[in-house]
């Protein structure tokens, strides 16, 4: 009979405790809240592991990624994750939290019950702790060649765009490349090698729907492929899960019908 044995990587242990002192957790007025990180380092022997933080909630701000940053000063400088503007805005501390991918700098403590756990964006390859690696993800991005392509002769001053034409691009022009989306989808989960995934075909869609872009036939044709698009089943996580409250799953929809109108 076949025995199975899990990959080193994927089996979590249970890490380190990190407890308060007792007379911390006592004086604390907002109380004290168990963080469940997980851990992850290419360069030891060990495990994958969830360590624990006890924190004491007058000390940190009210986002988790407050609590991330409160850990590596104050605690563990080992731990490891990307932010930059704690805004909303940059995309870098997209991790799952809770059980939920989102943005560690917009999701506030007290919206978690209990112990809050964090874990790297599920289905990519970790490059430590809570960073997961993009790489394949932006070679996708590159794949849709995500700029203006024209024939026409460049006019002497900027291409002009109606305000009609503008409000057709603001919406997946808000995406800020978080890959929440494309890590919460199942087909992508399996298919991540040739399926391009929510997020890229959200950026795609931005292209084809730009009244000022000439190359909608070479964009279709690029996309009009079985693994590439059609790997979409309309599960409709993608668009559930997004921080910035974009709709993947419809921009997914409108490249479908393209495709199918230019048939006709
Ligand atoms: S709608 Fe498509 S892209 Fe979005 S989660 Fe479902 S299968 Fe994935
Ligand atoms: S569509 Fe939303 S979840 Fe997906 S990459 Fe863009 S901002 Fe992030
Ligand atoms: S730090 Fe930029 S989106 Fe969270």
């Amino acid at each position: 009979m076949a025995e199975l044995v899990l990959d080193r990587k994927s089996q979590v242990k249970t890490g380190k405790l990190h407890v308060l002192p007792d007379g911390a957790r006592a004086a604390s007025k907002k109380g004290v809240k168990k963080f469940k990180v997980y851990r992850w380092s290419p360069d030891d022997a060990e495990n994958p592991h969830t360590d624990t933080y006890e924190i004491n909630l007058d000390d940190c701000g009210p986002m988790v990624l407050d609590a991330l940053i409160h850990i590596k000063n104050d605690k563990d400088q080992t731990l490891t994750f990307r932010r930059s503007c704690r805004e909303g805005i940059c995309g870098s501390c997209a991790m799952n939290i809770d059980g939920t991918n989102t943005l560690a700098c917009i999701k506030a403590i007290d919206d978690v019950e209990g112990e809050v756990k964090i874990y790297p964006l599920p289905h990519m390859p970790v490059v430590k702790d809570l960073v997961p690696d993009l790489k394949h993800v932006y070679a996708q991005l590159e794949s849709i060649e995500p700029w203006l392509k024209t024939d026409s002769a460049a006019p002497t001053r900027e291409r002009l765009q109606s305000p009609e034409d503008q409000h057709k691009i603001d919406s997946p022009s808000a995406c800020i490349l978080c890959f929440c989306c494309s890590t919460a989808c199942p087909s992508y989960w399996w298919n991540s090698e040739k399926f391009l995934g929510p997020a890229i075909l959200l950026q795609a869609f931005r292209w084809l729907a730009d009244s000022r872009d000439e190359a909608t036939g070479e964009r279709l044709d690029f996309l009009e492929d079985p693994f590439k698009l059609y790997r979409c089943h309309t599960i409709m996580n993608c668009t559930k899960t997004c921080p910035k409250g974009l709709n993947p799953a419809a921009a997914i929809g409108e490249i479908k019908k393209m495709i199918v109108a230019r048939q006709h």
